[in-house]
Formats: structure tokens, sequence, C-alpha cells
């Protein structure tokens, strides 16, 4: 019998060592050390082809040599997936898919599997029986257009013999975590597993030029489990996220090769799964018949996509000695620091002020040019004046109240002329080069915050 061979992963970061160690030298976490069985089988070829592995070596080739290609794409149907994958899904690629429990993983995965046109996908479960994946199809109610078939299945040699057999145009598996390899013997879902499995289908997606789907669960901090590495090997990392009570789903890319990162898919969960949501802003925009004040309508952009967003402010007084402040789907330290300009550079007096914040539709939002619809709703509610909602803003607050420039001016004002606002508040440094004959949309350019309030309330 061979020798076992162990060795101590680091559970955060994937870093291997011989010893135990208390420190990781890696990621610098401490207790993370587990130890793992690592046996691997003598000769080392690819698990997916044990009998005939080839051990191509490359030569070094000059730039101008090599053939430019352009990758191959594969269009899944679902509009916003291909969007968030860069324009369709490249053939040989490895996509990561993370989320929380709950969140629509598995009915996303699967809806691609059924949706997708002319092709033969295997579905690999190792969470789920046929029979539940079977009801899972039933309530998404498509008419299959794909060959698709249902693999449960968790040892990765197994699996590679099926895929032998069935030669399918798409893998996808649900998820990484279940699946292990003969070749390493420690617990499905340890870090020197899933390393492995992931290796293993690595190969076989850039050997076979065949897309593998990946779906990964997530800690309690939101971070894919397993290690870290493993988010550096596949192509692309795609984060589902979004409140499981409300109905949206978003679907983000954090990491793509063949693609802009921060590109971002609206799903709306329903009773008979996931439907695409293809004008975002209409969602996010409440109706409303009466004027209220505490809101601003912000033209955001995420990814390449404009998209504006209610935002939403309370002020009330303080109750209880401490100020409160709470913000849903912003950066809390960012509020705080929005509202400190407030006081030191309006003299607004909020320091015995609560202030709640929230983002219209669950939807979490980075981008810095929601920073003066956020102030503006903020002074509304404090001063209880409506916002006419046909005014919108993009502008970034600086420290000392000024109104900085943003990005991609033009593609906001654009939406916002298009949604029939009749007002936009932008930096006036974003002014230079724009010709505002376009829009129908009046522009307003604006240097301080005074500027805008005295524009807003008088
Ligand atoms: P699921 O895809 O199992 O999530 P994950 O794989 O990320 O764990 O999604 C399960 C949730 O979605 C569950 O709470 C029920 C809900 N759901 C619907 O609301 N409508 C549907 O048509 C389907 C299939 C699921
Ligand atoms: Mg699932």
């Amino acid at each position: 019998m061979a020798k076992t061979k162990s060795a101590y992963f680091c559970q955060n970061c994937g870093y291997e060592s011989a010893k135990w160690l208390g420190k990781c030298p890696s990621c610098s976490q401490w207790n993370t050390f587990v130890e793992e069985v690592v046996e691997k089988s003598a000769p080392n070829v690819p698990a997916w082809k044990t009998s005939s592995g080839s051990q191509r070596s490359n030569k070094p080739s000059k730039v101008e040599h090599i053939e430019s290609s352009t990758e191959k794409r594969i269009l899944t149907g679902d509009q916003e997936l291909d969007r968030v994958l860069g324009g369709g899904l490249v053939t040989g690629s490895v996509t990561l898919i993370g989320g929380e429990p709950g969140i629509g993983k598995s009915t996303l995965m699967l809806q691609l599997a059924l949706n997708i046109q002319n092709k033969r996908i295997l579905y690999i479960s190792g969470e789920e029986s046929e029979q539940q994946i079977k009801m899972r199809a039933e309530r998404i109610t498509l008419t299959p257009k794909a060959d698709c078939y249902i693999l449960t299945e968790t040892s990765t040699q197994n699996i590679f013999k099926q895929i032998e057999q069935l030669e399918p145009h798409i893998v996808i598996v649900d998820s990484i975590q279940t699946l292990h390899s003969a070749h390493i013997e420690s617990t499905p879902g340890s870090v020197s597993q899933v390393r492995e499995c992931t290796a293993e289908l690595l190969r076989f997606a850039k050997e076979t030029d065949t897309p593998v789907f990946l779906i990964g669960h997530i800690t309690k901090d939101g971070a894919i489990a397993g290690p870290k590495i493993l988010e550096h090997m596949v192509d692309t990392v795609l984060q589902f996220e979004g409140d499981r009570h409300h109905i949206y789903r978003i679907l983000r890319s954090i990491k793509n090769r063949f693609g802009a990162a921060a590109e971002m898919g609206i799903y709306a969960m329903n009773s008979s799964g996931l439907r695409e949501v293809t004008n975002p802003s209409e969602i996010l925009l409440s109706q409303r018949d009466e004027e209220l004040s505490g809101i601003a309508i912000s033209a955001t952009l995420e990814g390449a996509r404009p998209m504006l967003i209610e935002t939403q402010a309370l002020v009330s007084v303080a109750a209880y000695g401490t100020p409160q402040r709470s913000a849903t789907g912003f950066d809390t330290r960012r509020m705080n620091m929005l509202l400190a300009v407030l006081e030191k550079r309006c003299g607004f007096r909020l320091s015995t002020r609560d202030v709640f914040l929230n983002l219209a539709g669950g939807i979490k939002v980075e981008d810095p040019a929601i920073d003066l619809a956020i102030l503006a709703a903020i002074i509304s509610s404090h001063e209880d004046i409506p916002i006419s909602s046909k005014t919108c803003f993009a502008a970034e607050v600086g420290l000392s109240g000024e109104i900085r420039a943003v990005n991609r001016i033009e593609q906001r004002i654009s939406e916002a002329d298009k949604l029939g606002f009749d007002r936009i508040f932008v930096s006036k440094y974003n002014l230079k080069g724009l010709s505002q004959e376009k829009y129908k949309i009046e522009i307003m350019g604006v240097g301080k915050i005074e500027d805008v309030f005295s524009a807003l309330f008088g």
C-alpha cells in the first residue's frame, strides 16, 4: 500500500506547509491550518484521460508570430448572463459562480442548461437528487431547447468517464465543494480537494475547449469557500447576490479574463424561476403620485450600464443620546463622511439627528456619482421639502463640499433624458465638451453644495 502523505493547508488562502503553523506566512491569519491527507497517484497524468495522457511541451514563440484568434463565444440565450460574461460564454473557459445558499445559483444554471440552443449540456449535481432537479425544472417550465443531461455524481474520475461518453458541449458542476478526486484522500470541500478538483476540471476545459461552470458556496463573510487560489485558477468569477426576501437578484462579475469586470445583470425571482430584468431603471424607481420629502434620484453606472436609482433618507431627532446612523446598500463610512461635510461646510446641525438611508430595490451601489443624490435626499428629509421627481443627480462630493466630475457623464445624461427626467445636476467640471443641444433634459453644472441647495430649495 502506498504510504499516505499529509500536509497542512491554510483554510483561508490555501498555503501548504509540511508542518502545523500558528500563523499563515502567506495571508497572516491565525489558527487556519488543518491537516489534510494528500496522496497523489504515482504517475501524474490528467485525471480525465488516465490511459493516454498527453504531455505536450511548448516552445517559446515570438509575439508577432502567434496567430491572433478572436475567442469563440456561445450565446447562452440569457441576455443578462451573456452581458456579464462579456458577450457570451467563451469556449474552454471556467466560470465560478458564488453566492449565499438559497439565492438561486442552481436555478440560474438549470435555466441556462434548459434554455441554450442546440447544445448538449451536462448538469452534474452533488447536492440534489435527479427527482429534485426534475421538480425544479418543472417549476421553471421552460421547454428544453437543448439536450440536457443530469448526472448525480461526486467523484471526478466517474464524472470524466461519463463526460468521455457523452461529449457535452457545456458542463455545469453544482457545486465544486461536493466533488472529490480519488487522487487526494481528504474530505470533499477541504482546501486540497477543492483545489485538485478545480485543477482537473480546468485541464479538461482547456484541452477540450469545453466551457465549464462551477457553482461555489460562500462563507459567512461572503468570500467563496475554499482556498482563495480557486478564484485565481478560474477565468471568470461571478457573484450572485441580493436579499433573499426581495425578488431582485444581481449577478456581478468580480473577475473576467474575457470582458469587463464590474458588469452586472439583474434578475427577478418569481414562482417560475428567474426572469431577466432588462429595464432596471424602471423597477428601481418607485411609482409615486405625490411628491415626498427625503427622496432623490441618482444616475449611476454599474459596469457599462446606466441605471437610475432612488435614494431615500430619513432624518429625525435622535431619541437617545447617540444618534443612529444606518445605511442599506451604501457604505456607512461614506455616509458619515457626507454628513460631516454637510455639518462643516453647510452648517446643517445633523449631529443630534438619526439618519437612515436606503437604496430602493435592495441594490448595492459603489459608484461615487451617487454622493450628490444622497446629500440631496438627506437635506430634503431634514428640511421636509420634496425634490421634484423629474430631477436627478450624478456627481461625487469632495471633503470640502466641492462637486466633482464623474466618468461617462454622457451615458448618465442620456439615460435620464430617455426616462423623461427634466433636470440633472452634474459637476460644472463635467460640462467641458458636452453638447447640451443633444438632450431635452436641462443640465445644471454646479461647483459647490450650496449651489445645489439654492437651486433646489431656493
Ligand atoms: P436555489 O437555486 O436552490 O438556490 P442555491 O442553489 O443558490 O442554493 O434557489 C432556491 C430558492 O429560490 C428557494 O428559496 C426557492 C426559490 N425559487 C423560486 O422562488 N422560484 C422558482 O421558480 C425556483 C426554482 C426557486
Ligand atoms: Mg443549489
